[in-house]
């Protein structure tokens, strides 16, 4: 039995249509709603800030550590998860979690059911595409996410980088959408050849502060749902601890701004949701 006390609610914008939440998931989270009809694929990032602004102690490290391993903050990942179309990360964030699959089950096992259920009622059969993107196409297929057919995968890389994955073999669940040009691959280009291979209502984004850069970059972030963790974790020269941008600068002269559309409390962590304008 699931032991996780409620989120509190403590500001909401109307914000569209509620999804068909299991009565369970609508206890502990609330409603959870998304702009009616969705035109083109909604796109939202999800992250975990410490107070100071970090989101990663090293490159090897988790987000795990960020949170604190907070279950609130894991039952939300589910949640984003579980009405997600594709979960898109880049190859930075599986060399940091090289065991993790992108499913709101692997994050969140106790709420399996009632994930299963909502998607279930969203008309979502199949587990959301987990989508890597890397330039180098210097990723170890022999990984879960790859070997393990519980999920479909999309590779999206340059040219060059899917010779280097060919080379090595692709299992049956993997396909690769390669792009030519330099080893940045743009945000909407990324965009398109996932829309290609799977037609999307929801795009989750789980990071990490690279791939983050270039989607706010080209502003093809409609919301980012950041969980703000009561910790100071500091920093110095010695490592980068990025925050949830890294490689591209915007203010002064082009800041983002965004509106905050919801507040929830889980004891000291606030789940924070933003509206981003595109
Ligand atoms: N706190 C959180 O919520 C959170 C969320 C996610 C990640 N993280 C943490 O962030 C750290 C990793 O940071 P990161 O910035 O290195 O992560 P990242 O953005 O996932 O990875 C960077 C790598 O991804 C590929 N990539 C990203 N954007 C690309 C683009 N536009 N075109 C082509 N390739 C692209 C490149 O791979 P190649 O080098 O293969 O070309 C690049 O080196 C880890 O510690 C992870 O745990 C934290």
């Amino acid at each position: 039995m699931n032991t996780l006390a409620p989120l509190e609610t403590l500001f909401e914008m109307d914000g569209g249509k509620d999804l068909p939440l299991p009565p369970n998931l609508t206890t502990l989270y609330g409603r959870l709603q998304f702009p009616s009809p969705l035109g083109s694929p909604h796109v939202i990032g999800n992250f975990v800030s410490t107070l100071d602004g970090i989101v990663s102690l090293d490159a090897q490290t988790s987000g795990g550590v960020i949170s604190g391993f907070n279950q609130h903050d894991r039952m939300v990942m589910g949640l984003l998860r579980a009405v997600a179309d594709v979960v898109i990360v880049g190859a930075g964030t599986l060399r940091a979690e090289p065991q993790h699959l992108w499913t709101a089950d692997y994050i969140y096992p106790s709420l399996s059911a009632e994930y299963q259920q909502l998607r279930a009622n969203l008309k979502k059969s199949d587990p959301p595409l987990n989508v890597i993107v890397t330039g180098r196409g210097e990723i170890d297929l022999n990984l879960r996410v790859f070997q393990s057919g519980e999920v479909p995968v999309l590779i999206v890389t340059t040219t060059n980088g899917e010779h280097r994955i060919r080379k090595r073999g692709l299992p049956q669940s993997v396909r690769v959408a390669a792009m030519k040009g330099a080893s940045l691959l743009c945000a909407q280009a990324i965009l398109d050849a996932i829309g290609r291979a799977r037609q999307s209502d929801i795009i989750l984004i789980e990071g990490g502060p690279h791939l983050m850069g270039n989607f706010f970059a080209e502003q093809c972030l409609d919301e980012l749902f950041l969980t703000l963790a009561p910790q100071i974790a500091g920093r110095d020269n010695s490592t980068e601890r990025p925050g949830l941008v890294a490689g591209k600068i915007f203010a002064p002269e082009q800041p983002l701004w965004s509106t905050l559309i919801g507040v929830k409390r889980g004891g000291s962590h606030l789940f924070l949701r933003y509206r981003l304008s595109r």
